[in-house]
């Protein structure tokens, strides 16, 4: 619900559809979703560095580097992460809107949470990327040192220990980092971002 009364929605005077016709070609958000350790952010900036070759315009938003900044205020309650994801999607809305691939980087664990997301753009602009990796070998990762914390008990409601993950169940992509490299990912959200006709 909108909180203020008195406010009026003004249309920006270039339209996003121009702007795409400047940056010849087109936007959206690649929207990954994953275990903490999974590899949603080293795939995500191996995608952006990619389309930054390409000469694409684009930008990364990462879970830790946002709760730094325009989420500090939130926590890991299920209610602070469906807000920081909600915001998420609103910045991510505006990237699309000026006519970049905008890739967020967010555990984002609840299904619910990212539906909400995907009925704020336009058909074909959510293109949820499922970054699917058994928990066992996130936790053997554990990059942060967090799922040793977690078991241990000094971390509360930590992803896939004692606050659950919903996966996808229709992903637009899914990428298998116990599987596949960082190159075969990156040349497979490529490749679909070509099918698709946004670059
Ligand atoms: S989300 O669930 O709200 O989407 P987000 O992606 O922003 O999470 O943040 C996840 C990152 O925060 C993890 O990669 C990890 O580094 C850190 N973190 C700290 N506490 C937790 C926790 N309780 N659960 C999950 N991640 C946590």
């Amino acid at each position: 619900m909108t909180k203020a009364t008195n406010i009026t929605w003004h249309e920006t005077t270039i339209t996003k559809e121009e702007r795409r016709a400047q940056n010849g070609h087109g936007s959206c958000a690649l929207w990954f979703t994953g275990l903490s350790g999974s590899g949603k952010s080293t795939i995500a900036n191996a995608v952006s560095k990619e389309l930054y070759r390409l000469g694409i315009n684009e930008y990364v938003l990462d879970g830790d580097n946002v709760r730094h900044g325009l989420n500090k205020d939130l926590g890991f309650s299920e209610k602070d992460r469906k807000e920081n994801i909600r915001r998420i999607g609103e910045v991510a809305k505006l990237f699309v809107d000026s006519g970049k691939i905008i890739t967020t980087a967010f555990i984002s664990p609840f299904i619910s949470d990212r539906e909400q997301v995907r009925t704020i753009f336009e058909e074909g602009e959510f293109v949820e990327v499922f970054v699917d990796c058994p928990l066992e070998i996130c936790e053997h990762r554990d990059p942060k040192q967090l799922y040793a914390k977690a078991r241990l008990g000094e971390i509360k409601n930590f992803t896939g220990i004692d606050s659950p993950y919903e996966p996808p169940s229709r992903p637009e992509i899914v990428i298998h980092t116990d599987k596949q490299t960082v190159e075969g990912a990156v040349d497979l959200i490529i490749n679909y971002l070509r099918e698709q006709n946004i670059i």
